[in-house]
């Protein structure tokens, strides 16, 4: 008989479940099911060739340095073209306030690791990224949902759960929110609303870290300013990464934040892996220096923003009046909210009967709600499999329709 390991974990383990989407996502690979589940890139926009080149040439002509262990910041010069890239950063940071992260997921993990004592609270954005909330979760912060609309979270909310939360003795330590394109609702916040939330984190003398993946994947208005560009007091801790503009598989991101702060993550970061791949900085600031990355995200744009179009045409043509769903403006995600009396996690069977998949919205509000919501994703799918992905689930829902 093999050994009980269940004594042996720690009181966070024990109670850290797999993710739901990843048990999905097995499902999915192991049968010709058309999936709107996942938020992984096309790699149709991968630069593939371009790597390609870039890695020979470092395995060349540098491989002492690409091989060997790097310093835990990051390397110097990706951390320079990105402060220099960013229009957020140019002005305001130097070096001392950008560090290199395997992933935004790392940048989540590390500043749970600085930041949370088991037992304190943080704010988040409902729904809110299922992952981020499993990062909190795995320190032990207890989450407060606040409600959104089309202009992001709503600061009247906010600022009197605040206020409740204080009168309660609570520490609050910061608000997580994704300013652009949410994952999963794809809202952007508005202009008005990052003031006032910056205006509220100060007040409440509370950090706001800003996770922005989605940033430069717009399809259509005007570019807001981050919330991190309209803070001068060192209040906003940045999330950026190469996931979805260049490749997730190299696990690059990147924080930005005040040097206390910055110093205090790169010592979490020994702790946890040392350093972020030098070869994978190397190849992605060759790539960077060689080639124009701009210029891959306009055409990567092309391919989401018909993406994108081909899935809220055909919501239009085949969900029923009953459903309502978000227009994003960019990333990856549609929200839909359908009749309160239908659940989705009980259809998701007769969906995958149909051979469509979608991520319950359930899973991804901290607050146990949403039981009638589901997350879409266009960026994966080709546009035959958006199209007819969307027919087969929405002759699912119309089954579930009451007249
Ligand atoms: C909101 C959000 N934050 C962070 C991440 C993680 O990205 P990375 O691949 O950089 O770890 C994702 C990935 O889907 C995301 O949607």
């Amino acid at each position: 008989m093999s050994i009980n390991t269940e004594k042996f974990y720690s009181i966070l383990a024990s109670n850290m479940k797999a993710s739901a989407i990843r048990e999905i996502l097995k499902i999915i690979q192991s049968s010709n099911v058309i999936s709107l589940a996942g938020g992984m890139p096309d790699p149709a926009t991968f630069p593939t060739e371009e790597i390609n080149e870039v890695i020979k040439q470092i395995l060349a002509k540098n491989s002492a340095r690409a091989l060997q262990y790097s310093s835990t910041e990051g390397l110097t010069e990706l951390r320079e073209f990105i402060l220099n890239w960013l229009a957020e950063a140019k002005e305001k940071a130097g070096l001392d306030n950008i560090m290199i992260t395997s992933g935004s997921q790392q940048g989540l993990d590390l500043v749970s690791k600085a930041l949370l004592n088991p037992g304190d609270t943080l704010i988040v954005e409902l729904p809110s990224y299922l992952a981020a909330l499993n990062a909190f979760r795995s320190y032990g912060g207890e989450m407060v949902g606040i409600p959104m609309d089309d202009e992001g979270m709503k600061i009247d909310i906010l600022e009197e759960t605040l206020t409740k939360l204080k009168n309660d003795g609570k520490k609050v330590k910061f608000i997580y929110t994704i300013s652009n394109f949410q994952n999963p609702a794809g809202v952007t916040m508005s202009l008005a609303r990052r003031k006032r939330i910056l205006e509220v984190a100060k007040k409440f003398e509370i950090l706001i870290l800003e996770d922005n993946p989605y940033d430069k994947l717009r399809f259509e208005g005007e570019p807001i300013p981050s919330i991190y560009s309209l803070d001068n007091e060192g209040y906003v801790i940045s999330l950026g990464t190469f996931s979805k503009i260049l490749c997730p598989g190299l696990r690059l991101a990147w924080i930005l934040g005040n040097k206390e702060i910055i110093e205090k993550i790169v010592i979490m970061k020994q702790a946890t892996d040392l350093c972020t791949t030098i070869l994978n900085q190397l190849i992605a600031y060759e790539y960077c220096r060689q080639n124009d990355i701009d210029k891959n995200i306009e055409s990567n744009v092309e391919i989401y923003r018909r993406k994108r179009n081909t899935m809220l045409e055909a919501l239009d043509k085949y969900f029923p009046t009953e459903a309502t769903w978000t227009k994003p403006e960019g990333g990856f995600f549609v929200f839909v909210t359908l009749p309160e009396y239908i659940d989705v996690d009980e259809m998701f069977p007769e969906a995958i009967k149909e051979k469509v998949a979608y991520v319950s919205g359930s899973l991804f509000f901290a607050n146990g709600k949403g039981k009638n919501t589901m997350r879409l994703s266009f960026c994966y799918p080709s546009e035959e499999d958006i199209e007819e992905g969307i027919k087969r689930l929405g002759r699912v829902i119309k089954k579930k329709i009451k007249n």
